[in-house]
């Protein structure tokens, strides 16, 4: 009898510590505890190409939605072009400290970011995220081991070089001698599924479906690099859907007209991607961060029409045009939340502040540049307590150009392009409004951003509140009183009553000190630069060798005979089953 009793106990018991078990291994599916991070970027748009700084030519509602709900980034840099803006985000590091501090990688090139060097993908995957990569990658890929997925992301889909044409996913380099290239892959394969589709969309869809498939069962590091707005070949630089562009009639400038629908459907991305992490109860849990990967190219090389007003400059080049970038952020963890974010931050630093966020440690002997600015950001902050933050835009000794910021000041030497666009100021289109612009609170308070996010609010997002930060989000520049000419001077600006570099300080005595501390600093930062990675590429890289794709090249043995790939590109590879990888079976059949 007592024996029954016993053994009823103990089976009991057992029952009990069985539930337990199986209750705490679900527990732990259902609510990871470290934060989802998603992080959506833009390629080369404007500072002021969205409509959370007041622009009225066209409406961001979904990104202006996500940053009156969350926090905007005021005050976000970034190096100016995008290979060295990328290797800042995912090294922690200046892209003098990777040897990625010169221009950028062209296709063709056989370089890429050092194997040496920890990414954040390598960070979060080890501490138990899925990381998965939709869109760019532009870090290099002559070789494999240069590949997203062998730099710590599980999963990639998207483009491995610069850009691509936004249907048919090929690119030609803006060099003599070389041939249009396929460039687009799931992990190491090429893909030619739904060629023809819009490839804004391809990423969206692609980032819904990770996120839904994901359900909670690991925390999520999502980093989706679109295309969108950077410009396609020569040939046809600007694609948007035609259903897209006709939202626009009221814009005059046809090319604006379509960079406005690029930018819709980029604004869309930002919604639908909400809208899924909604869906996923991932939300509570997430981070969501968008920004631009550096300013527009108003003008130039892959100019997109982009503007960057009121900021000088543009896309690769010292001043802020180049390097102050559009941003915001969302998360249910940041308490101070509908409100603008004035501390300096730089892309190197997202690395250790979301590691903080993530509660995952860093290793010890981790060089970054970046810093952690996770209780700044969440944490209701004044510019009482700012951290002081140093950035170095850039020291490129090959062209000469420093670029450097401390606290309020920025000092320049040197610049690019001969000076090209140093005073190149655009404008905000005055004229030609969205029509939506007269309901734009109902706009954004509508957009499928606001609707995902809105039950998080602590303050509801009235009228008043919209009005008022979107006023503050605007830059207000003083008046032009001594331009610097950084062909012939440096340049010492104070940007906290300067933010558009119109006051050269270098010659007024008063500031010879500062001067002085901001040289020393720059030379002991050159010391500490490592050698830039660049190397030339050579034709038998070219497309026209390697099957009309763009390919690992280091590794393949180019053929002897050249490919006509054509000027409008190559064969889209048709089957994938046969030779594995890489290898394209039916040549002949031309788009
Ligand atoms: C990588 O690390 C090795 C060993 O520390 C070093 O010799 C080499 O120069 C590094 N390579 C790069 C590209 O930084
Ligand atoms: C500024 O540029 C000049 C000319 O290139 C150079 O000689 C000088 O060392 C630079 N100074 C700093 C601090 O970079």
């Amino acid at each position: 009898m007592l024996y029954g009793v016993r053994l009823k106990m103990i089976f009991c018991l057992l029952k009990i510590l069985s539930i337990f078990i199986v209750n705490n291994a679900e527990a732990k599916i259902k609510q990871p505890t470290s934060p989802h991070i998603i992080m959506i970027l833009a390629d080369d748009m404007g500072f002021d190409d969205v409509s959370f700084h007041g622009a009225k030519e066209f409406l961001t509602p979904n990104i202006d939605a996500l940053a009156y709900h969350g926090r905007i980034l005021d005050r976000l840099y970034a190096p100016s072009m995008c290979t060295p803006s990328r290797s800042a985000l995912l090294t922690g590091k200046y892209p003098i400290h990777t040897g990625t501090q010169h221009f950028v990688i062209s296709n063709e090139e056989p370089w890429g970011l050092s194997t040496n060097v920890t990414t954040a993908a390598e960070i979060f995957k080890k501490a138990g995220y899925a990381t998965n990569l939709v869109g760019k990658w532009h870090l290099g890929f002559a070789k494999t081991e240069y590949t997203p997925t062998y730099r710590g992301f599980d999963y990639h889909y998207g483009y491995w070089g610069g850009f691509i044409d936004y249907y048919q996913r090929r690119s030609k380099m803006p060099v003599p001698n070389y041939n249009m290239g396929y460039d687009f892959r799931r992990n190491l394969n090429l893909e030619c599924d739904k060629l023809d589709t819009y490839v804004t969309d391809l990423f969206t869809n692609e980032a819904e479906r990770i996120i839904i498939n994901n359900k909670n069962t690991k925390p999520l590091f999502l980093l989706v690099n679109h295309l969108a707005p950077h410009s396609g070949n020569e040939d046809n630089p600007l694609q948007a859907p035609a259903e897209e562009i006709r939202k626009f009639k009221h814009i005059k400038d046809p090319n604006r007209r379509i960079y406005a629908a690029m930018i819709s459907k980029l604004d869309e991305s930002v919604g639908r991607i909400t809208a899924a992490l909604e869906r996923a109860n991932m939300l509570e849990n997430s981070i969501i961060i968008f920004y631009s990967d550096n300013g527009a190219p108003s003008v130039g090389l892959f100019s997109n029409t982009g503007k960057n007003w009121p900021l000088r400059g543009q896309k690769n080049t010292p001043w802020e045009g180049g390097v102050r970038v559009t941003g915001a952020i969302w998360s249910p963890l940041i308490e101070a939340r509908a409100s603008i974010f004035k501390q300096p931050i730089y892309v190197g630093d997202w690395l250790p502040t979301l590691a903080e966020a993530a509660g995952v440690e860093l290793p010890k002997d981790f060089e970054l540049d970046g810093i952690s600015l996770w209780s700044e950001l969440k944490n209701d902050n004044t510019e009482t307590n700012y951290k002081e933050r140093e950035i170095v835009h850039n020291l490129d000794d090959i062209w000469n150009v420093v670029s450097y910021m401390r606290g309020p000041w920025k000092y320049i030497n040197g610049t690019t392009s001969n000076g090209a666009y140093d005073n190149l100021i655009t404008y905000r289109e005055e004229y030609d409004v969205d029509p939506r612009e007269l309901r734009y609170v109902v706009e954004v308070r509508n957009s499928a951003t606001s609707k995902a996010l809105r039950k998080y609010d602590k303050y509801r997002l009235t009228m008043y509140r919209i009005e008022q930060l979107r006023d503050k989000a605007a830059v207000k520049c003083g008046n032009l009183q001594r331009s610097c000419n950084a062909l012939l001077e440096e340049c010492l600006f104070n940007l906290n009553d300067d933010p558009c570099e119109q006051n050269n300080l270098v010659w007024d005595t008063a500031y010879k000190n500062i001067l002085n501390d901001m040289r020393e600093s720059v030379e002991s930062y050159r010391k500490s630069a490592t050698k830039p990675r660049n190397l030339p590429g050579q034709l038998e890289y070219d497309p026209s060798r390697h099957n009309c794709a763009w390919t690992n090249f280091l590794e393949e043995a180019p053929t002897n005979n050249t490919l006509d790939c054509g000027y409008h590109g190559p064969p889209c590879l048709e089957t994938t089953d046969v030779g594995g990888r890489n290898s394209i079976i039916h040549i002949n059949k031309f788009i």
